[in-house]
């Protein structure tokens, strides 16, 4: 077979049987040629129409608190960057935030913050609770905790939780993530799954000394994590941090890992993160086109998020002023595509829970 041949033949494979060996998607992110990575995104995206059909989720992201007690080396809210002015919500205004997300027509919302202490169990409890009410969704992405506070979070109405592993290579994660320990990461994820949340991972792309193989071992961990939910995003050099002079990682690169992702897990939800929106004009509308079916607006009062800077010129779809559902209903249509009016729980989460009545 010639290498053309056989790549093909690895896409009819992941595309058909939803399998691939490590060697597999290596060569898969070892190819360079644009036209073999363009029938990667077709077979994506032919995976998502046919599992998770054409309507798009949306998410409204609340970031409610940017401190964070961690040091991550790639992230503008670590503990020892100075140049960000920090704030939190005060636990009424978020769930005013959330009356408001309901009112534009959110059915989920995400509430995002960094490992703030400041936000006990008693008080998450409490907002959880009270936008329980309103009978939405409740994504948490608040990082690590112990696996007794996960379970006081699903039992307040919490259905969803984010945690990305950010890369699967030890080595790499415990010098990127300096205090953080991987297996206690791992042990997050596993707790989060037992205690029967829609779990959500994800890895950063471009990372320095990341190699494909990592990537690849990225890929395999999704599967044995049992993602319901993945979020990739390129790493974005923020100069507020030691990776300040990295470069950033590459978009068409990040997409490809996403387009594999969902050829393996293929009825699982995928976000256009907004890093990919931020290293590429029309970004989220691309990566849309290759394998993803969820989009975050941010419905965080701008005074607030401004100050989220995880990385620079992150570029968010900001819906807090005024509803943006019109302007977004006719960018998809552009690309074929309509809102989803549903909760938008993965098609993967719901099967599972099926097979296990
Ligand atoms: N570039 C891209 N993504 C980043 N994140 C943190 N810092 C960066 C960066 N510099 C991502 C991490 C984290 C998520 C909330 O933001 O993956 O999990
Ligand atoms: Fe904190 Fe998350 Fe940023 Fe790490 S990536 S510093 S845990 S907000």
């Amino acid at each position: 077979m010639t290498q053309n041949s056989s790549i093909n033949s690895i896409i009819e494979k992941a595309e058909k049987t939803h399998e691939l060996n490590k060697e597999d998607i290596l060569s898969l992110l070892q190819n360079r040629d644009e036209s073999i990575d363009k029938e990667i995104f077709l077979a994506a995206d032919r995976v998502r129409k046919h599992y998770v059909g054409d309507e798009i989720h949306l998410r409204g992201l609340i970031e409610f608190s940017n401190i964070c007690k961690q040091n991550c080396c790639y992230c503008g809210l670590r503990r020892e960057n100075k140049n960000v002015s920090r704030y939190r919500i005060d636990p009424q205004i978020i769930i005013n935030l959330a009356q408001k997300a309901k009112q534009f027509g959110y059915k989920t919302l995400v509430l995002q913050s960094g490992e703030d202490e400041y936000f006990t169990e008693d008080k998450m409890i409490f907002i959880i609770s009270e936008i329980k009410k309103l009978d939405m969704a409740i994504t948490l992405s608040i990082g690590e905790k112990p696996r007794e506070t996960y379970q006081a979070y699903k039992k307040a109405g919490a259905d969803r939780f984010l945690l990305r592993i950010e890369t699967t290579d030890k080595e790499l994660y415990n010098k990127l993530d300096p205090g953080m320990i991987f297996e206690n990461r791992v042990r997050c994820l596993q707790d989060l799954k037992e205690l029967g949340f829609e779990l959500g991972t994800g890895t950063l792309v471009g990372l320095p000394g990341q190699t494909l193989e990592s990537l690849a071992d990225d890929i395999m961990f999704f599967k044995t994590i049992k993602a319901d939910m993945i979020g990739i995003g390129p790493f974005i050099a923020n100069e507020d941090t030691p990776l300040m002079e990295c470069p950033n990682g590459d978009f068409d690169l990040s997409t490809k890992v996403m387009a594999i992702t969902r050829m393996l897990l293929p009825d699982i939800n995928i976000p256009a993160t907004t890093a990919m929106e931020t290293l590429k004009k029309d970004g989220r509308l691309i990566a849309l086109q290759r394998g993803a079916n969820v989009v975050m607006p941010n419905v965080t009062l701008s005074e607030y998020s401004q100050n989220y800077q995880l990385y620079p010129g992150k570029s968010t779809l900001n819906d807090s002023e005024g509803n943006i559902f019109d302007e977004l209903t006719k960018d998809f249509a552009t690309i074929g595509r309509t809102i989803s009016f549903d909760y938008g729980i993965s098609k993967r989460y719901i099967k599972n829970k099926l097979t296990l009545l």
